[in-house]
């Protein structure tokens, strides 16, 4: 049996079931390509240093290339007796190079090593989600555009309220969506430092230029403090509760999409190729991956739930809970990839049904406020004009009729202040557009929102 790197003081052989559980290769090999990165650096550092030659440096910085290609082509069967990856790839560079491999780890610990990888693997992985946040997000914008006049029913408390435009609603999300590509990217600032250098916790006593490093691996400033530095998992959390809130965004999102499309509303109808059937019911058409990407919301909550609870009682500085960190944090980049992956083109591809919005709109009073408005821009205080609005809906509703329906003598028993242009005031179409004011729901707003909108897109994706 191989001897682990850090056996010297032991007398005994590790249990093979604490070997199972203190190994996290099956999940951390994943980071193969960013510890190595890290690793070529750090040779390059101790070459700077003077700790290795340059031809030591090159030597060990091709066999971390060859390591690396070998990795990439699946020929190196990872198993729990090499425990993480870093030791998996040093033992490997070791078989290859010799025991020049075993200088690499000089000035180094794992401690800083899965710290600096982390934030090298997560700061790609968040350039490839605001990417896809992208792309989602312009989705949102095409069928704002492209159902630019739809009037739908808006809802308050889940009962119709007042007209807006679908495109309106759509760009609700957009600007949800925006607000989330600003968390990510502020998240991305926070965990631009460089940890190499902060050893084990304490620093390393070896001359090594950590800015050198920085500027090696793409950070902008180096971690001001060692302890810090190696039990920091802030920028993690910090990740997941942007993930969080965008997951959020996307469950409701979904919850509409849910509702929408069943037969009681009947707005939309989602393409085939993004819905799924009943094994049992031959009629349903259901719309599954909204459900999933609700369901999911939950899954990424708990991993971040999860990392706090691991972390919310660690002393300084790392403890092998942390180790806890990385399975949570795969899981959420993994759920969020492959939602806004599919979630756009289901969008995209769903059938807007503008009829059944708009009968929507015709029925459930959602003109009231405007009678009410009607009455208060004449004078009326609002208060006043609120209750004979009210009273006009409930003699509507008495008679089976609509405002729009009324004629002028009954609008004149409600009060005497209404003439012949309340008519037109309660109009669905005017009702919305009336809504001018900045963020308003009137047509005219929407198109500028839209322009500026098409505007903001085009810069690219963050
Ligand atoms: N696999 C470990 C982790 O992910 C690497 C750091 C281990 N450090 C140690 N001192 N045992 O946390």
């Amino acid at each position: 049996m191989k001897q682990k790197a850090w056996s010297g003081r032991f007398k005994e052989a590790t249990d093979k079931l604490v070997e199972e559980l203190n190994a996290s290769i099956s999940f951390d090999k994943r980071l193969y390509s960013h510890d190595i990165t890290g690793s070529i650096a750090h040779a390059m550092v101790l070459v700077k240093a003077g700790i290795l030659t340059e031809k030591e440096g090159k030597k060990i910085i091709n066999g971390l290339k060859a390591v690396e290609k070998e990795i990439a082509e699946g020929k190196i069967e990872f198993t729990a007796e090499m425990e993480d990856i870093h030791m998996a790839v040093e033992s490997r560079l070791t078989e290859k190079i010799g025991p020049l491999g075993g200088k690499l780890h000089t000035g180094r610990s794992r401690n800083d090593q899965v710290a600096v990888d982390i934030r090298l693997f997560l700061k790609d992985q968040i350039f490839e989600i605001l990417h896809l946040l992208h792309h989602f997000r312009q989705a949102l914008v095409d069928v704002a555009e492209e159902n630019l006049e739809v009037i739908m029913p808006g809802y308050t408390h889940m009962q119709r309220a007042q007209p807006v435009l679908l495109s309106h609603h759509m760009l609700a999300y957009y600007e949800m969506f925006v607000r989330d590509t600003s968390r990510l990217i502020d998240c991305l600032d926070r965990m631009d430092e460089m940890p190499l250098g902060a050893g084990a916790l304490a620093g390393s006593p070896y001359n090594l230029d950590r800015n050198y490093a920085a500027e090696l691996l793409g950070f902008s400033r180096v971690t001001e403090n060692s302890l810090d530095s190696v039990s920091d998992r802030d920028f993690i959390i910090e990740f997941l509760s942007a993930a969080s809130i965008m997951m959020m965004h996307i469950s409701r999102l979904s919850e509409e999409i849910i509702l929408w499309s069943s037969q009681e509303f009947g707005f939309i109808e989602l393409s085939d190729a993004f819905s799924t059937g009943s094994s049992i019911m031959p009629q349903k058409k259901n719309p599954d991956i909204a459900e999933l990407a609700r369901g999911k919301s939950g899954r990424v909550y708990g991993n971040l739930v999860s990392l706090l609870t691991t972390m919310k009682s660690l002393p300084l500085a790392y403890n092998k809970d942390m180790q806890e960190d990385k399975e949570p944090l795969f899981d959420t980049i993994d759920t969020i990839k492959a939602l806004l992956k599919v979630y756009g083109p289901m969008l995209k591809t769903m059938k807007v049904n503008r009829d059944r919005m708009l009968r929507a709109t015709e029925a459930g009073f959602l003109n009231a406020t405007d009678a009410a408005d009607y009455l208060a821009s004449r004078g009326v205080p609002f208060r006043q004009a609120h209750e004979v609005a009210g009273r006009a809906v409930a003699y509507c509703i008495e008679k089976g009729k609509t405002l729009e329906g009324l004629g002028l003598d009954e609008w004149k028993s409600l009060s005497p202040v209404f003439e012949k242009d309340i008519k037109e005031a309660v109009s669905i179409k005017r009702s919305l557009n009336t809504r001018k004011v900045y963020g308003g729901t009137a047509l005219e707003t929407v198109k500028k929102r839209l322009k500026a909108v098409k505007k903001e897109m085009s810069g690219g994706c963050c």
